[in-house]
């Protein structure tokens, strides 16, 4: 295999993943079209845009014709695809866009690498589209789709797509399941970068709910590397759960962080909570591991204390993504919770 198409590759995971295959891959060429969103931004690709091997591609996955030249133009091996409408509290504001790019757009892939008889299609999906769990048990491959959020129901949407390209035509797939991820260059629409820009700014951190729901958190570098041994390692038309065996609730998540920052507990503000709130993900991944042999490379602790680092030695980079719309989209989310 010798190029790669990454889409989404400009917004958090997709661009840590890029950094990762230029700098660890150096016989892979990376084709990455990114739409540039509101979540994507070129900033996140600092230092690799102009890398012999990354070549950068502004552009809608929507769009079959650029899809498909861009295939042929840079005689693509592989579909990455990353690139979605990835925030739940956005899809229950406006849920159309969802379709559009976590549906439509990956339709529009699929039609692509099937006509191009691409060796390989990864659809990146995540835990949410099992839907939540109970006190008890962890999701595996096994567990029936039962998405609660119009974002899940989108991902959940995307996958059977992907499955039925496999079976009707053989599309060499696979998909990827992941649980939350933290680390540099996430949005701070998110749970931990959105707590850690508001302590750092001594805002109120608004926990939903109780704040006793449970997410099972990957460091994001973790992540990239089981989707590497995926694309490369992998039997077509398998489907892999990814997680790093660390449930938290947000509570004490939030707390952590306030303790890393030496701000005090009295910041943290219990708001409304999202409507259709998924109580618990967890992730049994001993499916990667033991056909993979795919291990976490970083514990919570020492991931969260890279992610903050991160942010306070980045404040430049943080303020950029925070003017603007950001201020509107951040008043409209939180004034009326
Ligand atoms: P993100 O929102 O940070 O990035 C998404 C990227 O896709 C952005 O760069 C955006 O510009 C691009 N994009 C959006 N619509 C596009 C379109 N129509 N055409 C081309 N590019 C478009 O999301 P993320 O957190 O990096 O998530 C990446 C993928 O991983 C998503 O598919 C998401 O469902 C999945 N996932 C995320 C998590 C998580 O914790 N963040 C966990 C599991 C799975
Ligand atoms: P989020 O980062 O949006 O990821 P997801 O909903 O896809 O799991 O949220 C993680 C958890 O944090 C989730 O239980 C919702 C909660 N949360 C808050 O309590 N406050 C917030 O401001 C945000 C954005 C999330």
């Amino acid at each position: 295999m010798r190029t790669i198409l990454v889409t989404g590759g400009a917004g958090f995971i997709g661009s840590n993943f890029v950094r990762m295959v230029l700098e660890e891959h150096p016989d892979i060429r990376v084709v990455n079209l990114d739409k540039l969103t509101y979540a994507g931004n070129l900033e996140n690709l600092e230092g690799y845009r102009d890398h012999p091997n990354h070549i950068f591609v502004k552009g809608d996955i929507c769009d079959g014709a650029l899809v498909e030249s861009l295939i042929s133009t840079y005689k693509i091996d592989a579909v990455i695809n990353f690139a979605a409408e990835s925030h739940v509290d956005r899809s229950l504001e406006e849920p159309g866009i969802f379709i559009e790019t976590n549906v439509k757009g990956t339709l529009t892939l699929l039609k692509i690498a099937l006509e191009k008889k691409l060796e390989r299609f990864v659809q990146i999906s995540t835990d949410e589209v099992y839907g939540s769990l109970g006190p008890e048990g962890k999701f595996t491959e096994a567990t029936p789709l039962s998405p609660n959020s119009p974002y899940s129901a989108s991902k959940a949407s995307a996958d059977m797509l992907v499955q039925a390209f496999g079976h009707s035509w053989g599309l060499r797939y696979n998909i990827t399941r992941c649980s939350n991820n933290y680390g540099p260059y996430q949005f701070p629409e998110k749970m931990i970068p959105l707590m850690i820009h508001n302590a750092l700014k001594d805002k109120p951190l608004p926990v939903y709910g109780d704040g006793m729901h449970i997410r099972d958190w990957l460091y994001v570098y973790d992540h990239c590397t089981a989707v590497w041994k995926v694309l490369t390692e992998a039997q077509p038309g398998r489907v892999y759960n990814i997680g790093g065996n660390n449930e938290k609730h947000n509570l004490d998540v939030v707390r952590l962080i306030l303790k890393a920052l030496g701000k005090p507990e009295s910041l943290i503000t219990f708001v409304k909570d999202r409507p259709g709130h998924d109580r618990r993900y967890a992730i049994d991944s001993s499916r990667i591991m033991a056909e993979l042999n795919w291990r976490p490379s970083v514990s919570f602790e020492e991931g969260l204390s890279r992610t903050i680092r991160w942010y306070l030695e980045h404040s430049e980079w943080l303020n950029h993504v925070v003017s603007g719309q950001y201020q509107d989209y951040y008043k409209r989310m939180y004034s009326n919770r």
